[in-house]
């Protein structure tokens, strides 16, 4: 084997790859180095089905302007869907010497129909074929996720309206604050993934012009039309400045910046379930479909999903990270740099995926716990401030003082060991001489959660009105 300087082996001459494609400038072989490191095969496999759908979108508009006869396009055609079928059935060989799916599809193009297929390439270049392709992979996997992100409101919605009423500790610091609803919480995440796929469908309008026909960086002189080509792709149009159309990576960044907020919102969530379902909590009860034993200690059942969802915003995040780093400073217009992009939005897809109908699974299936939420709730003095907006409503009293009151009957009960409710109107009038009998109207925390009617609060009522609203927004998507 011969032996190259610099760079250790030399690869095998590979006849299907450089010399049928590029090789004409060459009369040497790629290190095999060169050739690890150049290929992206085993990530962009992943986009054959966009790249042979643009190929095909490409060759009937260069047959419709008379660029490539009718007779050559017809078998580049013909090859094409039959090297999709070689794909999708596993028969297709992958070749890392090949570098990327677009040669893998050139050259095994070239095996099935010979000549024609060096047509194929005319007015294009890998560069503006790539960004049109990984663009219609990301559209696609928007529409999926977005399905999914809306069957997973389905069920949020359901579950809100299993549990209006049921009564929770609201949290701010993770100190028990006022009491809510189960319903409302559950409405609070409703809200988030509302917003996530608001995000999800930005992104999609911005990303829907077609860099087909830029070429590979400054358009062609062929007469082509690409107002034919975006169409037959379902962009809306086609990019305007062909420099831009091959160097952006917007769509990806704005995709991940996407999922990462997702993400973190199901993060967020996942951390609840991990709390609620403690013993010390003891808020709900994971269902056997998503909990998981101790292979040492047999009392547990342990939240693994929750927590790997929780964890995922890691990767998602970080991939967004990763390839902000990978285009900064990037000149116009084409580098290889951005060859590097898909792998990030790749796993984050899959990583979103994963944690998205592993949350759904989660909230499906959990029961939680009336009872407990009822007395954590009434634990923790949740309706101290009830009794402070009373002294101020009913009693005229500054709230400033009146949080003072409050604070003294706390204490109060908390030494006699119990609820601000149990408190007798002796103890209560010792305090505050002013306080009468109706101030049992609002110490139970079934009269706060019922008495929280502004817009958007946590009373049964408000909970159904915007039970009410989101399925009518559903209805009319
Ligand atoms: N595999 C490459 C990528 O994903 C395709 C574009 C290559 N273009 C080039 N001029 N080398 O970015």
């Amino acid at each position: 084997m011969t032996k190259n300087n610099s760079n250790g082996e030399i690869a095998e001459n590979n006849t299907q790859g450089r010399t049928a494609l590029w090789g004409g400038r060459f009369s040497d072989t790629q290190a095999k180095i060169m050739q690890a490191i150049n290929a992206s095969i085993d990530v962009d496999k992943r986009l054959y089905k966009q790249d042979i759908q643009a190929s095909k979108a490409h060759v009937s508009m260069l047959m419709h302007m008379a660029i490539v006869s009718k007779k050559d396009g017809e078998s580049i055609l013909s090859g094409l869907t039959k090297i999709e079928e070689e794909i999708t059935s596993g028969a297709f060989v992958f070749d890392v010497t090949l570098e990327d799916i677009h040669m893998h599809v050139e050259a095994r193009l070239a095996e099935i129909i010979g000549d024609p297929a060096k047509r194929l390439h005319t007015a294009r270049s890998r560069n503006d074929q790539v960004a049109t392709d990984f663009k219609m992979w990301i559209r696609e996997h928007i529409d999926y996720l977005d399905q999914i992100l809306l069957d997973f409101q389905k069920t949020l919605l359901t579950k809100a309206t299993d549990f209006t009423d049921w009564i929770m500790p609201g949290f701010t610091h993770l100190q028990t604050a006022q009491p809510i609803t189960l319903g409302h919480h559950l409405m609070a995440y409703y809200e988030m993934i509302k917003r996530d796929r608001g995000r999800l469908s930005d992104c999609r309008k911005r990303l829907n012009e077609c860099p087909l026909g830029s070429a590979a960086l400054a358009g062609t002189g062929f007469p082509i039309d690409r107002d034919m080509t975006a169409k037959a792709l379902d962009f809306e149009k086609p990019t305007a400045n062909s420099l831009d159309a091959v160097s952006d990576r917007d769509f990806a960044l704005e995709f991940l910046a996407a999922l990462s907020i997702t993400s973190l919102h199901l993060s967020r969530l996942a951390d609840e379930i991990v709390l609620w379902s403690s013993p010390q909590f003891n808020f709900i009860t994971l269902s056997d479909h998503f909990s998981s034993g101790s292979s040492i200690m047999p009392q547990k059942r342990n939240p693994d999903a929750a927590e790997l969802v929780r964890a995922k915003v890691g990767r998602i995040a970080g991939g967004f990270n990763s390839l902000l780093m990978v285009m900064k400073g990037l000149p116009l217009a084409y580098s290889k740099d951005m060859q590097e992009d898909k792998a990030y939005v790749f796993q984050a897809v899959d990583d979103m995926e994963l944690s998205i109908l592993a949350m759904h699974g989660i909230i499906e299936t959990l029961s939680p716990n009336k009872n407990a939420l009822l007395d954590a709730a009434n634990n923790g003095f949740s309706t101290a401030t009830d009794l402070a907006d009373w002294l101020v409503r009913v009693l005229n009293i500054p709230f400033r003082q009146a949080h003072h009151i409050t604070g003294a009957a706390v204490k109060m009960a908390e030494k006699q060991k119990c609820l601000l409710k149990d408190l007798s109107l002796d103890m209560l009038q010792s305090i505050e001489p002013k306080i009468d009998e109706r101030v049992y109207d609002i110490l139970s925390v079934e009269k706060s959660v019922t008495s929280r009617i502004s817009y958007g609060g946590t009373a049964p009522s408000m909970v159904k009105k915007a039970i009410f609203t989101a399925k009518k927004e559903m209805e009319n998507e």
